[in-house]
């Protein structure tokens, strides 16, 4: 039983291979693409089926529903027509109030996603009604690896399970009909700060997953396994390690040319934490590298180097793992600009002739045409203003850097566009082959490049070797007001032919929602506000929305169920800029709507936080500065920028009614550790500590003066 299953999806990607056409599959009723009904033994999944995909539009198979992750629904029966009936159909309410990122699969009327913790539910896709919730029991203290809340993009399907990676870096395999676990391998050194937050893609009978933690050192790579027993078949490594261990093949040996120093002490990073696409015509799977660990490359690669493959979208042989070639966005990365944002493929005309392309808008702030088959640069343009570079060389494909850009002299912090959240981070972009545009939630945050002139490696711990508080909003209300108005997101509409804007939506704030396409000429974006929208995709008219009552930055899908088209969005907040920028009501759902849909939400109360005023204390101006300093190395990135709190607890609150010591049992000595609140004993002194606390009561003042 195991050896057919497992050999069945292989069997079926060789006849594909020979030629694939409708009359040779039978998962679905041909006639019409409306007829699945909601099953109650789930069907298999098969490399026939998510190969063709576009055979059975009612099913969201895989993350980007289509190898080629474009997002685009072939379903029109919700159109820019009668977009202003659509209504809720239901919502279904997530306990976890942690960020939401799932981009959720449907299969055969049978919703599944997740949640943070890494937690996966199976749900009636028709009625809302729970079928089974999977919770893989993260130990919470792991939660102080995760540098961007615990959040998960989502499962993969394959076969009879569903696959999720936990934010600990388990891959689990569960029965997709019961919920019960089939096999769980760990993906990683566990006495190493890796998480996982990706989606795993399921390639020839192999779950392919890659994993983060790029920010407190460790080496990158994806792994396959099998996707019947999870038995790890290659593994393919994004920076090189120590060559003293001997490299692990000849691209390892290339890719250590582009390497100074002693590199593997931290890691290197590179961790392939989201983006992936395959081509099953050309049988190469893509995957999007992260940053380097350290960012700043001075420290991470002494005396330069482009350290490959940081930055680099790379083409694998998703049979063996072995490389076919790279194309990188951001030699010697210092910015933390990744390229794991995603990775679409289209077939497209460019100047006559037919393409097989790969586009990307990574962090960088440029978009990248490329052609898929050999990694070669087409076009890359700014999508976004960018300051750190003055364009791309097409012919060398390398950005033309800009003068002062790699921070190197301490004194002279540099100003740039686009910072470390990008000018498009990890919410999902869409491309309609229908209207030839890529819609990408775009935006506009500026970050002040600075060294950390006390950086030293710390092993677990946050390593970035940048000064953040150069970053943090300013104490001073209408210098804060200045830096607020630099700040934009839009939704963007961009021709990968021409290289222009088309068309721009501007939102409220950054940080909004990934975007779907349909064939109704619709596209639908969730934003910061909470609103969830249906705009015109050929004009960005807006057509229709509706009040989420938190914020949304998931990717939605949509499916079909017994003549029914219906639109799905998982909505909640967290994700790092809930923690480190704005706060919004934690609620976690997925909301579902139809035609004519008349659900409605509870009204939601939200509790004012009260913060206690402080007593007075006699903290000096330097003491309360070095706090400042320290709380933005060390404290930010969960308890938010300036300690105003976004979804962790209220600090201000804590330090005004906490007495020291109670304080310190939390800060230093690991008192809450357990429920995900580190201890600092390894990198901070009691006295450092006091001074986090004197600025953070000091903030407590001014927040009651207001
Ligand atoms: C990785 C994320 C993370 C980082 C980094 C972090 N914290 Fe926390 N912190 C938490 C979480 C989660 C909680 C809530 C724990 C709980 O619910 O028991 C918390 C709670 C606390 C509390 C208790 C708050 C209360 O209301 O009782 C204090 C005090 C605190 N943190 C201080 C700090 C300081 C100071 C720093 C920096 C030196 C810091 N934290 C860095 C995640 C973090």
């Amino acid at each position: 039983m195991m050896s057919i299953l497992n050999n069945l999806p292989k069997f079926l990607v060789l006849l594909c291979l020979i030629g694939c056409s409708p009359e040779n599959e039978t998962p679905v009723d041909e006639d019409d693409s409306m007829t699945s009904e909601v099953s109650t033994n789930p069907s298999l999944i098969t490399a026939e089926r998510i190969i063709n995909a576009d055979d059975e539009p009612q099913n969201w198979l895989s993350h980007g529903r289509t190898y080629s992750e474009q997002r685009f629904s072939p379903l029109d029966q919700i159109n820019d027509d009668n977009v202003s009936k659509l209504g809720l159909a239901w919502y279904y309410d997530i306990p976890i109030r942690r960020g939401m990122e799932a981009t959720s699969i449907v299969i055969d009327g049978r919703m599944y996603t997740t949640s943070g913790w890494s937690i996966v539910y199976a749900i009636d896709a028709k009625s809302g009604e729970e079928l089974w919730v999977y919770d893989p029991e993260v130990p919470r203290a792991w939660g102080r690896y995760a540098c961007c809340d615990v959040v998960n993009r989502g499962v993969a399907a394959w076969g009879n399970m569903v696959y999720v990676g936990t934010i600990d870096g388990r891959l689990i395999a569960i029965d997709a009909a019961t919920g019960e676990e089939s096999w769980s391998v760990s993906t990683i050194d566990r006495s190493k700060p890796y998480t996982i937050t990706g989606a795993p893609r399921v390639v020839n009978g192999k779950v392919i997953i890659g994993n983060g933690g790029a920010e407190y050192g460790v080496r990158g790579y994806v792994t396959a396994y099998d996707a019947v027993n999870g038995e790890q078949l290659w593994r393919f490594y994004t920076v090189p390690g120590n060559p003293a261990d001997g490299f692990e093949d000849d691209t390892q040996e290339m890719a250590a040319e582009t390497w100074n120093g002693q590199w593997w002490l931290a890691g290197g990073g590179g961790t392939p934490w989201d983006a992936m696409a395959y081509d099953p015509e050309l049988n190469l799977l893509y995957i999007g590298v992260g940053n380097g660990s350290p960012w700043d490359r001075d420290k991470r690669s002494p005396g330069g180097g482009d350290n490959l493959f940081l930055s680099s979208i790379v083409a694998l042989n998703p049979d063996t793992g072995k490389y076919v070639w790279h194309y990188q966005t951001t030699p010697g990365d210092t910015w933390d600009f990744t390229a794991t944002q995603s990775i679409i493929l289209a077939d497209i005309e460019i100047e006559g002739s037919q393409r097989k392309v790969l586009m990307q808008a990574p962090k960088n702030g440029y978009f990248y045409v490329l052609d898929r088959k050999t990694g070669k640069l087409i076009s890359a343009d700014n999508y976004v203003p960018v300051t750190w570079s003055t364009g791309v060389d097409i012919a060398s494909g390398r950005p033309i850097e800009a003068e002062g850009a790699r921070y190197p002299d301490p004194e002279q912090p540099f100003l740039q566009f686009p910072g470390p959240f990008g000018g498009h981070n990890w919410h999902p972009m869409s491309y309609s082959p229908q209207t030839g545009l890529a819609y990408v939630s775009a935006q506009e945050l500026p970050f002040i490049y600075g060294k950390d002139i006390n950086y030293k490696y710390s092993p677990g711990e946050w390593n970035l070797a940048i000064d953040f508080s150069l970053s943090a909003t300013p104490d001073d209300p209408a210098a804060a007001k200045q830096v607020d108005e630099l700040i934009k997101g839009r939704l963007l509409a961009w021709d990968p032919v021409t290289n222009k804007r088309v068309f721009a939506i501007e939102h409220p704030g950054p940080w909004n929602g990934g975007i779907l396409s349909t064939a109704g000429n619709l596209i639908f974006q969730g934003n910061i506000k909470g609103e969830f929208v249906a705009y015109r995709a050929d004009n960005g008219d807006q057509l229709w929305s509706m009040q989420s009552q938190t914020g949304v930055v998931a990717g939605p899908v949509s499916y079909a169920i017994d003549g029914e088209q219906y639109v799905s969005v998982t909505v909640g907040w967290g994700t790092i800029y809930g923690l480190v920028v704005e706060k919004r009501p934690p609620v976690s759902r997925v909301l579902t709507f139809k035609l004519n849909g008349d659900e409605s939400l509870p009204g939601v109360v939200q509790a004012a936080l009260v913060i206690p005023a402080p007593k007075a204390s006699s903290a000096s101006a330097e003491q309360i500065a070095d706090g400042r300093q320290q709380f933005h190395q060390r404290c930010f990135m969960c308890h938010a920028d300036g300690a105003k709190a976004g979804l962790l607890p209220d600090l201000r609150a804590a330090a005004s009614r906490d007495v020291p010591e109670a304080w310190n049992e939390i800060v230093l000595n690991g008192a809450l550790s357990a429920s995900g609140m580190p201890g600092f004993s390894s990198v901070l002194t009691p006295e450092k500590v006091e001074d986090i606390r004197q600025y953070v009561i000091e903030r407590a003042r001014v927040a009651t003066a207001e």
